[in-house]
């Protein structure tokens, strides 16, 4: 059946015995709700809409088409991870949207955070529409709500990320198979589907992404010391052990320059701030105690390999009285 709302007797599925029931039983429901009709996804390559991606794929196969926009504010490798796992791996139709150069070109010049996040989240609706209508005969849209979500939108906390927003033209029933799930059963699901551990397991990564790294208005050099630190900061928390320790990590490229010397030649170049927090629900958190030479050592590669940066920072402030992200 398609369940509204949680069972309060539901038992928690916390074994991959567990898991792979939900998965066949939502197989099934799946199917059911779906009969031969098409089906669209927007995957974004986080752990809900990649674990719906997954069970989908194989309830109704190529009935389900996903849509993967990369607006250009990704982590390294994330887009070709989504194409490696979904369309190569699991053979899923894919359409894939490089629409770095339209999300940036409209992002050129504003500084003020919540505009920007505007336009992150008004172009993503569009492009997702654009290709929405490119396709025929699709009656369905599947979602990667999960139970928090209902429950902190019916409180009020925020409005319900998914359905809203798309035009009326679009008038697509919902799929919505992991809708009565907490995080961690979307993550035993998503084991249970085969999916990779560094997608099922990753750190809560904002949906206007790298865009709030790179404070004040954006621009693709600063976006790019974001992105390359950043993926040197992941991998060295993931060689070190840290990385299934520390709640959320990144780095931030505040839009300012400082002066430094580089082979004997001054160089007035961008600095990084590291971040790195532990937290049980992010309204407050932590600083992570990292080892003061593995510190060193992400210092002394990022300085050296992340181009245009000569300075790195660790920020210690806790939440409050800093927000975990800079905006
Ligand atoms: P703050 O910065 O408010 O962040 O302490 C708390 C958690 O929320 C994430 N965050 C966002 N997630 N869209 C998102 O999907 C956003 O605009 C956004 N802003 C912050 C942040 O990464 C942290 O996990």
């Amino acid at each position: 059946m398609i369940y509204d709302r949680r069972p309060d007797d539901m038992e928690r599925i916390t074994t991959p015995e567990l898991a792979n029931a939900f998965i066949e039983e939502q197989v099934e429901v799946v199917k059911e709700q779906v009969g031969d009709k098409k089906v669209l996804l927007a995957l974004s390559g986080g752990v809900d809409s990649s674990v719906v991606a997954a069970l989908l794929i194989k309830a109704i196969g190529d009935q389900l088409t996903c849509v993967h926009v990369n607006h250009g504010l990704l982590r390294k490798g994330e887009p070709e991870q989504v194409i490696e796992v979904f369309q190569n791996q699991m053979k899923a139709n894919l359409v894939y949207v490089d629409a770095t150069d339209r999300f940036l070109d409209k992002l050129a010049g504003v500084d003020d955070p919540e505009t920007k996040r505007m336009i992150i989240g008004n172009e993503f609706i569009e492009v997702f529409a654009e290709e929405a209508r490119k396709l025929e005969g699709v009656e369905f849209l599947a979602q990667g709500t999960i139970w928090p979500d209902i429950l902190e939108s019916e409180d009020g906390i925020k409005a319900h990320h998914n359905a809203g927003g798309l035009p009326e033209d679009l008038d697509f029933e919902l799929v919505e198979p992991v809708k009565i799930l907490f995080k961690d059963e979307v993550r035993m699901v998503g084991d249970a589907l085969g999916l990779p551990e560094n997608m099922v397991y990753r750190q809560p990564f904002p949906g206007p992404g790298l865009g709030v790294r790179c404070p004040g208005a954006i621009t693709r050099d600063r976006l790019e010391a974001v992105r390359e630190s950043d993926a040197i900061l992941r991998e060295e928390f993931e060689k070190n052990g840290l990385a299934g320790k520390v709640w959320q990590y990144f780095t931030v490229v505040p839009d300012f320059r400082s002066t430094g010397v580089k082979d004997g030649k001054r160089a007035f170049e961008w600095l990084v701030i590291i971040r790195a927090v532990n937290t049980q629900d992010a309204m407050t958190a932590t600083v992570e105690d990292i080892p003061f030479d593995l510190m060193q050592h992400i210092v002394d590669r990022i300085t050296h390999e992340v181009s245009g940066v000569n300075r790195v920072l660790y920020d210690f402030t806790p939440k409050p009285t800093g927000t975990i992200e800079y905006e």
